[in-house]
């Protein structure tokens, strides 16, 4: 199958990439961040997560994050949502879209949300019956797609059986997630084509994470059969908590210059991408997980691109 025209990137920064950061940032920096964002056209910001402040702390001050955020209307702010508590008040905070989250494995799904994989279903359903009657759409994921920390393998049918079920309750959109990072192209390509026996490929998204330096590689395996959504965090941030060894999910930026390369549209800036991953770095004291930002990235000048001609080769 030919490539994508256009892709679109879910920026998870905001949530999958602050989850698991030690320091815990204020709301007025978490605002910044996400307005820089969506400054740079990104159309889809996963900005936080209306989870158990037990559970995961740094998600806690999400409610004063999404009513601070100055709204781009080009962008979608969603947010994660467990259960009916979370969603409520997520309902309250203003969110435009929400996601409910499962696994493929069950001892991730006991370690990450405390329940059964059966029972994560079972408390997704009134959470799509209100978020839909709201007019409020859900995407839903699966953790552990392609390798799990407890269980391993993970059979590519067990995830397609769990896709068809978030899928058919009314998940717009089933993004796939390699929560450990273990995945290859092989992989990766078995899983597609399990999954889109049971969801069209179109309402597939790729969430992979880059702890093996696969998730490029992974990406480009699934765009040529057909997936056009995919989930990436600025300068590299993210891990779960529940997910022991996990490094963070692809950069947005490396993504942006592969897709950018492939002369793949997205309407997102580069060099905003890359100012707003610095600012974020420095306010989290880290450094960048992006390859694109650490190799001093800019934009060719014309005259770079001009082959030098003999008079100057001589001098
Ligand atoms: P639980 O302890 O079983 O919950 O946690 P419970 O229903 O027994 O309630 C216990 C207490 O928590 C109660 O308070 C509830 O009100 C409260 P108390 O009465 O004791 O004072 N509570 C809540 N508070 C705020 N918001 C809520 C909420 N729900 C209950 N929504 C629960 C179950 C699911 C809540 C918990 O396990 C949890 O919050 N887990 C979230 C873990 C998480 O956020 N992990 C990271 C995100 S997933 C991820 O990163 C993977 C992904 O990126 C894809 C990939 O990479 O694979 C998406
Ligand atoms: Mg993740």
């Amino acid at each position: 199958m030919a490539l994508p025209k256009q892709v679109q990137i879910v920026e998870v920064g905001p949530r999958d990439g602050l989850q698991n950061e030690p320091l815990n940032l204020p709301d007025s920096v978490k605002i910044e961040f996400i307005n820089r964002l969506s400054a740079s056209g990104l159309t889809h910001i996963e900005s936080g997560s209306f989870v158990s402040p037990e559970w995961v702390p740094q998600m806690t001050n999400s409610t004063e994050v999404f009513k601070g955020i100055t709204r781009n209307p080009a962008t979608v702010y969603s947010a994660l949502t467990p259960n009916l508590t979370g969603l409520h008040a997520a309902i309250d905070a203003g969110v435009d879209q929400v996601a409910v989250f499962t696994a493929a494995s069950e001892r991730f799904s006991e370690k990450n949300i405390n329940c059964s994989i059966a029972e994560s279903i079972r408390r997704f359903e009134p959470v799509l019956q209100i978020a839909l009657d709201q007019g409020l759409k859900v995407r839903g994921y699966i953790s552990c797609a392609l390798g799990c920390p407890y269980q391993g393998h993970v059979p590519p049918k067990s995830v397609a059986k769990i896709a068809s079920q978030l899928y058919q309750m009314g998940c717009y959109e089933i993004s796939l997630g390699d929560t450990i990072g273990t995945g290859t192209p092989q992989k990766a390509i078995e899983l597609i084509n399990a999954v889109s026996e049971q969801v069209p490929v179109q309402r597939l998204a790729a969430h992979f994470h880059d702890t093996y330096g696969q998730a490029l590689v992974n990406l480009y395996a699934v765009l040529t059969m057909g997936v056009r959504t995919i989930d990436s965090s600025v300068a590299g941030l993210g891990g779960c908590p529940y997910a022991p060894g996990a490094a963070g999910n692809v950069a947005s930026e490396d993504v942006l210059y592969l897709l950018n390369g492939l002369g793949i549209e997205t309407g997102i800036s580069l060099d905003k991408l890359i100012e707003t991953g610095d600012f974020i770095c420095h306010q989290l004291q880290r450094p960048s997980g992006s390859k694109v930002a650490l190799s001093g990235y800019r934009k060719p000048k014309r005259s770079d691109l001009v082959m030098p001609g003999r008079a100057q080769l001589d001098k």
